[in-house]
């Protein structure tokens, strides 16, 4: 009997990061079970949350559940605002050192007290699973793409996995300019030949940019509520574009007016959020590959 045909990733113009991530995390978890059985070792994840950010809080409560279903240990560290920088770097050092451990996410951001340059480069790179590392940076720019910075890794494999992963002539416009978005997705967005523009808070006319984009990346994130107005309107979108949305919990991009125009849209949820749950999986993977 045939096999059912999987189904597609952009349906009805929309970019189901939800669908393509399930099926990541599934090969991710087969990928897990052969290793655990060829080698006797699990992989394992360490999470960092220093405050009490409850966004930091419910995003690391969902990497566990994913690595857990995949079958990758995982341990918490929910440490108090006031620590101060050398008992983190302690901690890191000590974790860095514990050969059980496979993965370490800082997540950010840290209190003021606290460097995030110092504590990032603090972590061993082969244990860097969020690619923030100077090592890994370093090697992205360098092209090569295992251990990136989940969410644009997440946002570049939805364009491959539609048959967008060669970028020539192509113009990419990216509104962010972050270590954890806007940056990375540059080296990876020029690693795939796409003309990239950088647009910010400081960008004049930025309908002007986001008209020519094949692909439009934005990342904005300051409406606070669903009755606040879109950043991202169907007149600001090119015809047959794909346009990605990265901002939660409330979507930049008016989605259901931009759908009727673009090739294809992320919806939130649902678009990127589970894609770099996905990534971060694949990340810890492969770093546990490394060091089995
Ligand atoms: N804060 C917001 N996004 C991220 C991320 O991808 N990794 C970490 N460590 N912190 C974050």
């Amino acid at each position: 009997m045939s096999e059912e045909a999987p189904k597609p990733i952009c349906e009805d113009h929309v970019l189901k990061g939800r669908r393509l991530s399930n099926r990541l995390r599934k090969e991710v978890k087969l990928e897990v079970e052969k290793l655990v059985e060829k080698h006797g070792v699990s992989p394992k994840l360490v999470t960092i949350i220093v405050g009490e950010d409850e966004g930091s809080q419910m995003y690391v409560r969902m990497k566990h559940k994913a690595s857990n279903k995949a079958g990758i240990l995982s341990e918490h560290h929910d440490l108090p605002d006031s620590m101060s920088q050398d008992e983190l770097l302690e901690l890191i050092n000590k974790l860095n050192e514990d050969k059980t451990v496979h993965g370490i996410l800082i997540q950010l951001p840290l209190p003021k007290q606290i460097d995030e340059k110092t504590i990032i480069s603090a972590i061993d790179p082969l244990k860097d699973v969020d690619g923030f590392s100077p090592a890994n940076v370093y090697r992205l720019f360098y092209g090569e793409e295992d251990l990136s910075a989940a969410t644009p890794h997440g946002i570049v494999t939805m364009l491959d996995r539609i048959g967008w992963d060669d970028l020539s002539g192509k113009q990419a416009v990216v509104i962010n300019r972050s270590n954890i978005v806007g940056k990375p997705l540059i080296m990876l967005l020029l690693n795939r030949n796409a003309t990239v523009t950088v647009c910010h808070s400081r960008t004049k006319d930025l309908p002007s940019f986001t008209r020519q984009a094949d692909v439009l990346v934005s990342a904005i994130g300051r409406r606070t509520s669903d009755e606040d107005p879109f950043f991202i309107t169907e007149d600001m979108v090119k015809e047959g574009s794909v346009v990605i949305d990265v901002a939660t919990p409330h979507g930049d991009v008016d989605f259901e007016n931009v759908k009727q125009k673009a090739l294809c849209v992320t919806p939130v949820p649902g678009g990127v959020g589970p894609m770099t749950i996905a990534m971060l999986l694949k990340n810890v993977l492969d770093a546990y590959i490394a060091q089995i």
